[in-house]
């Protein structure tokens, strides 16, 4: 008996172990709303005072897998944001809110958060200073619609863990990105080059996750490199922008295929919405009204999720049709990223120039089409381990190998004067190029106003000159990062590796490198050229770009920003090394020093609304510009705008402030919502009275079927900042479509 109970228990552990290790894991996907606050928001990423938050282009979404090997072995959790970066306050918020609800099964060594680096997301949830500054200090709500999105993600993602499997895929995306500091590009050593084709990362890298009991896909998620600047230093619309975009895009066309035979997407649930019409007596108003109106059925944790991720995207920008002169239309210079000395004058060009939606509608659709190929012709399963290795480093003092014999140091935190000039994505100010090495007199003094640095800093940054003394500045707090987490996560021959900035493309090749070669010298066999290892960029904290030591040299933006001095990347390289060794070995590492949680300390600037009325005789919602005409044709551009309150009294999260509604069997039908690339929901002031104001826009879109149609604005007010919120909803007059 008792060994046949062995024998049985035996094959069973055998069974499970063959189920397991011929690639099944447990995996699980979620998705959460994490748009924020759509007026008044100062935006994170051109530091442009000016550029705040005025309107949705389409929605903001934290989207998250884990694996887990086996049943109870290792797991990750990847959660890809749409906001410029992350952000160590967010992390370190997220990771206490898992913790409490799970115990020790999502800590920072498994649980990795990267931005896709959108530049038109609300900002102020950073908690260095310097990334604070033009929102005027912290701003709870942005922080807070994160900080939710991606804990309701991972719940989900949790929820769902279910028996499946991962196939990896890889192929070039073409003309989504071109080298924007090609000069600095040129200063690395030349034999070096020549083992490349071209002067930026052009692979994608595509995981396919697939349900292993209904053989269903339930998601991907690719790698690529390039900036989020194709939307510009100007837009005030809240955006994804091209990864956004492709993401908005792939989802939709997964419905669409599997939705084939049922109704299109956006009416998958026409009857459900046509239940909640008639529940309101035709009159919808109120928040479950609102979201219950929502085209696509988000947050109910079984939808399809795609998500676009960042990489080694330093030097690479989306602008591929190269920086101009505004003035004169020829290109700039070519070191110096400038037109006769002006950096302001030199703005590159995306492929939909001058339209920048345009732009941001076709890098989006080149890294969609090629994630559709991708994910079409994955075959590759990706079994074996998975793992992780994670450390906090003080990046202040890292002792690194210079040359063999001698020993260099990372240094304190400092940015140089190509800094200030910014990029040809989004010229900084006035008065300073890419490629300086000097600052005049003038700023000198301001600098020295603010922080003189220390002899021991000017010396170690060099041949950067000290433009602000960020690491050595902490008045009121910390103006930046000390310590940084770096972070290896394995999915069988699958490495991620999690850098907090933006390594330049000859950077993160030499930080793949690295890190695959030890992996295989160390792995005993485990590890060898299939081995695919993929930067996750802009991951867990932000302490911005990561230059070479050749490209260090120019002291272009990429290299002015890159913050612990020239050996920033041979001290990313040596400790990244060590935790691949450690994975490869099987050994552990120590935690390190944490970073500080400075939320105590936050300045808040920026006043949230305090109460809005409608003007005299009016309602919210009440038209005051209804649409131009009785009829339109697809790419038209029908309008509505109604008297409307500040859209930060409810985010409407997982909801709309824009819907088009269509006439079906004698009711209205919701068919578009703010989240559809063709659907824009603008925010503002009336200039002459000062009352709220919603303008709904819909581009006639290309697959709309003919009909009739409206407009539908959702909105929530307050009368004072103690009134309770009230929920108000307007229609336009009804237009056909032919
Ligand atoms: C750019 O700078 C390098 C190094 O100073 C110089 O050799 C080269 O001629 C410059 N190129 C242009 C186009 O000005
Ligand atoms: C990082 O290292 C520097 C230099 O040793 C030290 O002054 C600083 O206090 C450290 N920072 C933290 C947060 O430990
Ligand atoms: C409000 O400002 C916009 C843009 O500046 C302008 O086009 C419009 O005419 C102004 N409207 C009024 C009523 O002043």
């Amino acid at each position: 008996m008792w060994r046949s109970g062995v024998l049985i228990a035996f094959g069973f552990i055998v069974g499970l172990i063959i189920r397991f290790t011929n690639g099944e894991h447990l995996i699980g996907l979620g998705s959460y709303d994490m748009t924020g606050p759509a007026a008044g928001v100062n935006m994170m990423g051109y530091a442009n005072m000016e550029q705040v938050t005025a309107g949705v282009h389409f929605r903001l979404r934290a989207r998250t897998f884990i694996v887990v090997d086996g049943i109870q072995g290792p797991r990750f959790a990847f959660v890809n944001l749409d906001a410029g970066m992350a952000s160590q306050l967010v992390t370190i918020k997220v990771l206490e809110k898992l913790k409490s609800r799970y115990g020790n099964l999502y800590t920072e060594k498994n649980v990795a958060i990267s931005g896709i680096h959108t530049h038109a997301g609300p900002g102020g949830y950073l908690q260095y200073l310097v990334y604070s500054i033009t929102s005027l200090g912290f701003v709870k709500q942005s922080f807070d619609a994160i900080v939710t999105a991606i804990e309701q993600s991972i719940i989900q993602a949790h929820n769902n863990l279910k028996p499946g499997s991962v196939f990896i895929n890889s192929g070039d995306v073409e003309n989504a990105g071109i080298n924007r500091s090609p000069s600095a590009y040129l200063l690395n050593p030349a034999e070096e080059r020549a083992r490349y084709k071209f002067n930026v990362d052009k692979e994608m890298t595509l995981l396919k996750f697939v349900d292993g009991a209904t053989q269903k896909s339930i998601g991907a998620f690719s790698w690529y490199a390039t900036h989020g600047t194709s939307m510009s230093r100007d837009n005030k619309l809240i955006s994804g922008d091209n990864k956004g975009a492709a993401a908005r895009f792939f989802e939709d066309w997964f419905a669409s295929i599997t939705n084939s035979a049922s109704p299109p997407v956006g009416d998958a649930s026409a009857q459900e919405k046509a239940k909640a019409i008639k529940a309101t007596g035709g009159q919808p108003c109120g928040k479950t009204t609102s979201q219950s109106f929502k085209v696509r059925k988000n947050g109910e944790g079984s939808r399809f999720v795609g998500a676009f991720c960042q990489s080694n995207v330093g030097d690479v920008t989306p602008n591929v049709l190269g920086a101009f002169c505004t003035d004169s239309g020829k290109p700039c210079d070519f070191n110096h990223s400038s037109c006769h000395g002006n950096d302001q004058l030199c703005v590159g060009r995306g492929p939909g120039y001058p339209d920048e939606i345009l732009s941001t509608k076709i890098i989006g659709e080149r890294q969609f089409q090629k994630a559709v190929d991708l994910f079409n012709s994955a075959t590759k399963e990706l079994s074996g381990k998975i793992d992780f290795r994670h450390v906090y480093l003080n990046f202040t003092d890292i002792e690194v190998d210079k040359d063999g014999n001698t020993k260099a140091k990372t240094c304190p935190a400092a940015l140089g004067p190509g800094f200030a000039a910014g990029t040809t994505d989004g010229p900084g100010a006035f008065g300073f190029q890419q490629g300086d090495t000097e600052i005049n007199e003038l700023w000198r003094k301001v600098r020295d106003l603010l922080k003189e640095p220390s002899q021991y800093q000017v010396d170690c940054q060099k041949p950067k000159t000290v433009l602000l003394d960020t690491g050595e500045m902490f008045v009121p707090y910390a103006w930046a990062p000390a310590v940084l987490p770096i972070q290896i996560l394995r999915l069988g021959k699958l490495i991620i590796l999690c850098v907090p900035g933006e390594f330049t493309t000859m950077a993160g090749r030499r930080l793949r490198d690295a890190v695959k070669q030890t992996l295989i010298s160390n792995g005993e066999g485990e590890f060898d050229d299939e081995t695919r290892v993929v930067i996750a960029g802009l991951t867990n904290t932000y302490s911005q770009y990561i230059a070479t030591v050749e490209e260090y040299t120019q002291q272009r933006y990429e290299a002015a920003s890159t913050l612990y001095g020239p050996h920033t990347l041979s001290a990313y390289i040596q400790e990244f090394s060590k935790l691949a060794k450690a994975m490869a070995q099987g050994t552990t590492i120590e935690t390190g020093i944490s970073p500080p949680d400075l939320s105590s300390v936050q300045l808040s600037l920026l006043p949230e609304p305090s109460g809005d009325s409608p003007p005299p005789g009016k309602k919210f919602g009440d038209i005051k510009q209804d649409v131009s005409s009785g009829s339109f044709k697809k790419g038209d551009i029908v309008s509505a705008t109604f008297w409307s309150a500040n859209p930060r009294y409810d985010l409407l999260t997982e909801g709309t402030f824009a819907v088009v509604e269509k006439l079906q069997d004698l009711r209205w039908i919701p068919v578009y919502d703010d989240d559809d690339f063709d659907l824009y929901f603008k925010w503002g002031l009336d200039n002459a009275t000062f009352f709220g104001l919603a303008t709904i826009e819909w581009q006639v879109t290309e697959e709309a079927t003919s009909g009739l149609y409206r407009l539908r604005h959702f909105g929530s007010s307050k009368k004072t900042n103690s009134s309770p919120i009230k929920y108000f909803t307007g229609t336009s007059s009804a237009f056909t479509v032919s």
